[in-house]
């Protein structure tokens, strides 16, 4: 038996997408164990180019059972329309949808939209996509689930008396156009059409596939410095983006897991509001985000762009329990003379060497950087460790002793064959 769970690393678009379609080729499950369509997982196949928002990676191999776990939130609109692709492009994978997932309703979004607005200087920067208030409903128990789509009935009355309050809070509280109650109703029975019959006990595929020893896949969403826990709070995600969400997101022991592959790119990228220690300004950063291409998938906003940021990859290391790195978009550094790493911080002249939770030290740290020497010889498209030249062989062994984990993937370019496995996972 073979579990293995997915994280980003960092803040989220460090490749996971690829990743996990590459992983995914003998894969009997993959999972998806947290947040919604905030995300954007990029699979690139011989079907052709997909961003995925809710559909696990998977989906691109045949046999494999995609599941969209209890911890994820899911816009019924926008699932629908990424399933009606998924079968026009005659995607091979099976889907499965938690009856216990949340739905992320139309007064989520208004609410995402207007707290955004509310908290004006202190925005998050969110996808605006209702991620947060649906995640809010859930542990206040306001939730709507999959499962509640099977009795339309009972439905309509629990949406009627969440309308009551939160059109009271978007009109009164926000001054926010109110959320029309037929307009809900009208889409119920669409939704119930549409999403019925991939809504199951994913629990149990999960278990018997489990006790089959078989293979199988836990896809993370965002990284884990936008987990709510333990990312750079309170510019985070609402969910566990972490490998211990994948326990719970999927009802799952702790004891299953064997192997936790954390993916971060060669450099760092942020998207939305907050701290972010290495970022670089300019035209170095214009470089990067314009040859690497760093505009959100989902919301195709500019993504921030920094330097790799080695004491936040150990943090990450140990919030995740790490086993080993995944490297993507190393050919991006092909273009550069020299790379930086940040190996520690400055802290109001104290050198420090761990990752701070205080948004306000977060802000103020300095990063203190190795200098590693770029290559001349493109990494693009390199398929196999021998051959990366020298040089970026080096950087990379440098970044392996820095961090203490083993990379066992390199990334070299968005298609399938770009992808380098440095040990036999
Ligand atoms: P939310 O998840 O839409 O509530 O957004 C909260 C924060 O997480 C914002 O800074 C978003 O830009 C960021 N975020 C959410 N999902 C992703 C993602 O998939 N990649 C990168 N950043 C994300």
């Amino acid at each position: 038996m073979t579990i293995i769970t997915i994280i980003g690393g960092q803040w989220g678009d460090e490749g996971k997408g690829k990743i996990i379609d590459h992983m995914a080729k003998n894969a009997d499950v993959v999972a998806r164990y947290s947040g919604g369509n905030n995300a954007g997982h990029t699979i690139e196949n011989d079907h052709g180019k997909f961003a995925l928002h809710l559909v696990p990676c998977g989906v691109g191999w045949e046999g494999t059972k995609n599941i969209i776990g209890s911890g994820t939130v899911i816009d019924p609109n926008v699932l629908i329309e990424e399933l009606e692709l998924i079968k026009k492009n005659n995607l091979p994978g099976k889907i499965f949808i938690s009856e216990k997932a949340h739905l992320i309703m139309p007064y989520h979004i208004k609410l995402d939209q207007a707290e955004e607005n509310h908290r004006g200087n202190k925005a998050v920067g969110t996808t605006g996509r209702g991620i947060g208030p649906a995640y809010s409903d859930k542990i206040s128990r306001y939730g709507i689930r999959m499962g509640d789509l099977n009795n339309l009935e009972k439905l309509e009355l629990k949406i009627s008396e969440n309308l009551k309050i939160k059109n009271k809070i978007l009109k009164e509280i926000y001054g926010a156009d109110e959320v029309s109650e037929t307009d809900i109703f009208e889409k119920l029975d669409e939704w119930y059409k549409k999403l019925g019959k991939y809504i199951s006990n994913t629990e149990q595929i999960i278990h018997d596939n489990l006790e089959k020893n078989k293979y199988i896949l836990l896809e993370g969403a965002q990284g884990a410095l936008l987990d709510i826990d333990h990312g750079t709070y309170p510019y985070v995600t609402s969910s566990n983006s972490i490998s211990g969400g994948s326990l719970t997101g999927l009802g799952i022991g702790a004891k299953e897991i064997n192997k936790v592959l954390g993916v971060f790119k060669a450099f760092c990228t942020r998207v939305g509001e907050g701290p972010f220690p290495t970022e670089i300004f300019g035209d170095e950063a214009e470089k990067i985000r314009e040859i690497a291409g760093e505009f959100g998938t989902t919301t195709g906003r500019p993504r921030r762009i920094g330097w790799f940021d080695a004491v936040a990859a150990k943090y990450s290391a140990r919030i995740n329990g790490l086993d080993s790195l995944v490297i993507t978009k190393l050919d991006i550094l092909d273009h550069f003379e020299k790379i930086k790493v940040c190996t520690s911080y400055e802290y109001r002249g104290e050198k420090i060497d761990f990752f701070p939770s205080d948004e306000n030290i977060l802000s103020e740290i300095k990063p203190i950087y190795e200098e590693f020497e770029g290559w001349d010889e493109s990494t693009y498209n390199v398929d196999s460790i021998e051959k990366i030249n020298s040089k970026a062989k080096k950087f990379i062994k440098n970044l392996e002793k820095i961090v203490g984990i083993p990379i066992d993937i390199i990334s070299t370019g968005p298609s399938r064959k770009a992808t380098i496995e440095v040990n036999d996972l």
